[in-house]
Formats: structure tokens, C-alpha cells, sequence
């Protein structure tokens, strides 16, 4: 690799209390990847990412953006930071008193001087993107689970980040907006250049996104390959959680 990495973590731990949920993490991030982080639920794949984002703080070891710490960032360079993150939630986390149009349109309100005009060809340009031109002045209530995840990726675009990071992007959906919701990943990564980290336990839209995948396993990443890699992996663990077996390591771990 010869690109700079965007992101980098170095043997991050972090403990909530007594309980230690990541155990010494090293994972790097270049330029334009979708890297897929596997894991069980419960591993601390959402933990991960507010680590990336300055939410939580590392009990240990080192969290870089762009070269930078981001636990000793302050409030102006975190904002900074976090301009040029876009952040898709698992359950969308659309405001339900405000419509398509005004959810969109927050972020650039709060954090640019943009004119009403210039922030209504904006949101038209993400809802467009994601296919969801015809929905600005409904309210979230008014769409399905699928629509409102659309919109969910629309307004983690909206201010055009470098890195988009996606929490169980396609969890709770059934299998052809699943398979929608993927394949918007892939367009979005492509079209707008961004880098992605897209944090999942779905096997099949795993595959269908990444370019690289790792594994979050007990706290740390026990597998970093490419998807070829990880389907041809012997690592127990890694198999085990690609076929979805019942027998192997995993289940003895956390059990
Ligand atoms: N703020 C918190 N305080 C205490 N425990 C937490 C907190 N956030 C998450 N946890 C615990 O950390 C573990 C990892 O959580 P999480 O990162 O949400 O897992 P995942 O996203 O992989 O399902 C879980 O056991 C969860 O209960
Ligand atoms: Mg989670």
C-alpha cells in the first residue's frame, strides 16, 4: 500500500467497567477500501466505530485519523474530524418530527453557511443518488424500513465525507432491499471515492461489498484478508462464522 492511511488503530483496548470488550486492535484503513468488519453480536463492532468518530476514548493504544489522535483531539478538530465522517445507523436514526428534506438538511445547517437553495439542490442530489428523489417532503413514519435506511445512507453523504461508516447496514431487511442496500454501498464508495468501514455479522452482503474483510474475535482482530481470502481461510474461528456452523470455536468462547 502506498497511500497514507486514513484511518489507523494501534493495539486499542477498551474496557467498559471490569469488562474488556476490545483487547488490543490494530486495523489500518487506505484511501477508497470497503473494509468489512465481521463479528458475532456483542463483539463490539458499534463500540469500534464511536471509537472512530471520538465518541468513546481508548483505555489504551492509539486511534489516528488522517496521522492525527482522535482521543486528544479537541471540540474544534473533532468537529473537523467529524465533517468528514458520515455515519449510517443501524436503526437509521431519522428525527421523526422533521421531514426527509429538513432530517438531510440538519447537518448542513448546523455546520455550513449554506443558502436554503444551495442545501435544497443538495439533498435532492443525495436523495437522488439513492434513489429516492420522490420522498423529500414525507415524514420518516410515512416510509418502509428500506426507504428510511436509504435515507439513513443519504444523509450520512450529505456533506460529502471522505469515509463513510455503515453499523449493520442491511440488518432487519429482507433480502431484496438487503441486496439494494449493498449494492448502494458499492455506488456510493464509487461515485462520491469515499473509503468505507461497513460493520456487519451478514455473511452474503459481507462478501458482496468488501474489498478487504477482518474479524473482530474475544477483542481483537484475529483475520484481515481479502474476501478470496477469508472464503479459502482455515482459521476455525473464520470458518465457523462464514458457514454459519454450530460446531467450532466460537460458541465455546463465549459461552
Ligand atoms: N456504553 C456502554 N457501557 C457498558 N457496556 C457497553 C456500552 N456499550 C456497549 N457495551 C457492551 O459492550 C459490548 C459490545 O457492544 P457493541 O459494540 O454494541 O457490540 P456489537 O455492535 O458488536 O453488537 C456488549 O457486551 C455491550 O453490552
Ligand atoms: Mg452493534
Amino acid at each position: 500500500m502506498t497511500d497514507a492511511p486514513i484511518i489507523e488503530l494501534r493495539d486499542v483496548h477498551l474496557a467498559f467497567g471490569e469488562k474488556e470488550i476490545l483487547a488490543g486492535v490494530t486495523l489500518c484503513l487506505a484511501p477508497r477500501e470497503r473494509l468489512v468488519v465481521l463479528g458475532q453480536s456483542g463483539c463490539g463492532k458499534s463500540t469500534l466505530l464511536r471509537l472512530l468518530l471520538g465518541i468513546l476514548k481508548p483505555t489504551a493504544g492509539s486511534v489516528q485519523f488522517q496521522g492525527r489522535e482522535v482521543p486528544q483531539m479537541r471540540r474544534r478538530q473533532l468537529n473537523a474530524m467529524r465533517q468528514k465522517i458520515g455515519m449510517v445507523y443501524q436503526n437509521s436514526a431519522l428525527i421523526s418530527s422533521l421531514s426527509v428534506r429538513d432530517n438531510l438538511a440538519l447537518p448542513l445547517e448546523e455546520l455550513t453557511d449554506k443558502t436554503p437553495a444551495e442545501i435544497d439542490a443538495l439533498v435532492d442530489e443525495k436523495l437522488t443518488l439513492v434513489g429516492m428523489a420522490d420522498t423529500r417532503d414525507k415524514m420518516p413514519a410515512e416510509l418502509s424500513g428500506g426507504m428510511r435506511k436509504r435515507i439513513g445512507l443519504a444523509r450520512g453523504i450529505i456533506m460529502d465525507p471522505e469515509v463513510i461508516l455503515y453499523d449493520e447496514p442491511s440488518a432487519g431487511l429482507d433480502p431484496v432491499i438487503s441486496s439494494v442496500i449493498d449494492q448502494l454501498i458499492i455506488e456510493l464508495s464509487e461515485k462520491i471515492g469515499a473509503t468505507s468501514v461497513i460493520v456487519t455479522h451478514e455473511m452474503e452482503s459481507a462478501f458482496k461489498i468488501a474489498t478487504r474483510m477482518a474479524m473482530l474475535f474475544q477483542g481483537r482482530i484475529i483475520a484481515e484478508d481479502t474476501p478470496e481470502g477469508f472464503k479459502k481461510s482455515s482459521d476455525p474461528v473464520v470458518a465457523q462464522f462464514i458457514s454459519g456452523d454450530t460446531e467450532g470455536p466460537i460458541l465455546q468462547g463465549g459461552k
